[in-house]
């Protein structure tokens, strides 16, 4: 067998087992693991290093028209900060326009995307007015390879969906093979709680946080988790961020509900102090949902080993602080949080930060993998081609340095985003190679790849073990 590639002598991390082995390379996929004697046309050496699956980031957004502004992150920059990072396949998120057909914004999405990416990518599809039409439609996303949809219970007036909306899209999904991805805080309430505080005057980045408790998001979880069950339907919740959410997921999942759920770094490695930082720093954290107090994060971190969460990604939605530009950013709401566009970068830092939760003895390296790029693949079907290393899977291949450093900073990211939310902080570990397929990307740390090579995951309909 020649091999196009060859790596040679790593620590080999899978969901389950870390071994040290080659892998070699042919035609941009796996095509042996083990010992290979024979050189590749290209040789690299990994001893004394970690090799890992290309990390998979299920939710991201570029180039996504949001609250008066657009990301900062087209699929370009996007994808080129997401590899230098360790990540080879992203799911961004299209937007149905009201009155508009998903395909219309399948269309548009492919055209912000086809030839702009680094990295491999998939689109899940948000539903901004469920009308009888879009459930139909549905079946036809799923045929083109979209085979999630995101529905809202916040932003009401923009993309809040109704419990009949919501019950719709699960009884759907039940038997179209498709994945409902919630965004569960109660809109409705948040409403009134920002109006109240706008009204005392309250205008500060952190009055965001204050009127978007945690209870808002809990009740929302529990209520989606209903609605899953009345529809008999599986259930994927977004970026979930409070520990009452977590305990109804947790609840849920031992009455043996498939229900499943994300959390992002960010509520991990940030908190609500945040927020407090001078003049209109806090801004940079103004996300959906908010950071949490101090301690909450010690729920999540019990979630991820326990399997109450089963994938961390990114939320990646960056808006500038500086004013100018190809789009307004965070100033929007400098006297008025209720106006700041919602979102922070994060694709460029996921891998990094939760390996440095491996160092520190917080979760296993089996288990990162898991979450980093295993069980993202099992639940949106790119399974068994991304999310391992097995013969026959795509080469989306990471060499990690374990003793190297790296610090978090605007000035070393890739992203266009013009600030860090992690800036200064150091972590243990430092992507020294990526390839995505086989295809050389990043090596020895610099860029050696082209923004073009990505390519479109048409997904298939849910068929992963729902006891996962
Ligand atoms: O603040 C956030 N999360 N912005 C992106 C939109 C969303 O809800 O995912
Ligand atoms: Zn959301
Ligand atoms: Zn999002």
């Amino acid at each position: 067998m020649s091999y196009d590639l060859v790596v040679k002598g790593g620590t080999v991390v899978s969901a389950s087992d870390t071994f040290v082995a080659d892998i070699g390379v042919a035609d941009g996929r796996v095509a042996a693991v083990g010992r290979i004697e024979e050189p590749g046309r290209k040789t690299v050496d990994a001893r004394g290093k970690v090799v890992l699956p290309g990390g998979i980031d299920a939710h991201t957004h570029f180039d996504m028209p949001f609250m008066g502004a657009t990301t900062i992150d087209d699929f370009t920059t996007g994808t080129t900060g997401a590899v230098f990072g360790g990540t080879t396949s992203i799911i961004d998120f299209a937007i149905q326009s009201k009155g508009r057909t998903f395909r219309h914004a399948l269309d548009d999405w492919h055209k912000r995307a086809a030839g702009r990416c680094a990295a491999d990518y998939g689109f899940h599809m948000i539903a901004t007015d469920f009308t009888a039409d879009r459930e139909l439609e549905m079946s036809k996303m799923i045929d083109e390879g979209v085979s999630s949809f995101k529905l809202f219970m916040a932003y009401p007036g923009s993309l809040m969906s109704d419990d009949g909306a919501i019950f719709r899209a699960l009884q759907r999904t039940k038997d179209n093979g498709g994945m409902v991805c919630m965004h569960a805080e109660n809109g409705s309430v948040i409403s009134v709680l920002v109006k109240q505080a706008l009204a005392a005057g309250h205008v500060s980045p952190e009055w965001h946080a204050l009127t978007r408790p945690m209870t808002a998001e809990a009740e929302a979880t529990r209520r989606a988790i209903a609605l899953a069950e009345l529809a008999a339907a599986p259930l994927y919740i977004v970026h979930l961020s409070a520990g009452g959410a977590l305990e109804e997921v947790r609840r849920a999942r031992a009455r043996g509900l498939p229900v499943f759920a994300e959390t992002c770094p960010q509520y991990l490695y940030l908190s609500h102090d945040d927020y407090r930082r001078p003049g209109f720093e806090g801004a940079k954290f103004v996300m959906s949902p908010p950071l949490r107090p101090k301690g909450n994060e010690e729920k999540l971190w019990e979630g991820l080993g326990r399997n109450d969460l089963q994938v961390v990604s990114t939320d990646h939605c960056s808006f500038n602080m500086k004013d100018g530009g190809k789009s307004p950013g965070k100033v929007l709401g400098k006297k008025d949080f209720s106006k700041i566009p919602n979102g922070a970068p994060g694709v460029e830092y996921r891998m990094l930060l939760l390996w440095d939760a491996v160092q520190k003895g917080r979760i296993t390296e089996n288990r990162f993998v898991a979450l980093t790029a295993t069980n993202p693949a099992k639940i949106f079907g790119l399974y068994p081609r991304k999310g391992h290393l097995n013969p026959g899977a795509d080469a989306d291949i990471v060499v990690l340095d374990p003793n190297k450093t790296h610090t978090f900073s605007a000035k070393n990211h890739h992203v266009a985003a013009d600030y860090n939310p992690y800036e200064g902080k150091t972590v243990k570990g430092s992507i020294r190679d990526v390839f995505v397929r086989g295809t050389a990307m990043v090596e020895g740390g610099k860029w050696t790849g082209r923004t073009t090579h990505g390519k479109f995951l048409r997904r298939t309909p849910r068929s992963f073990d729902l006891a996962l």
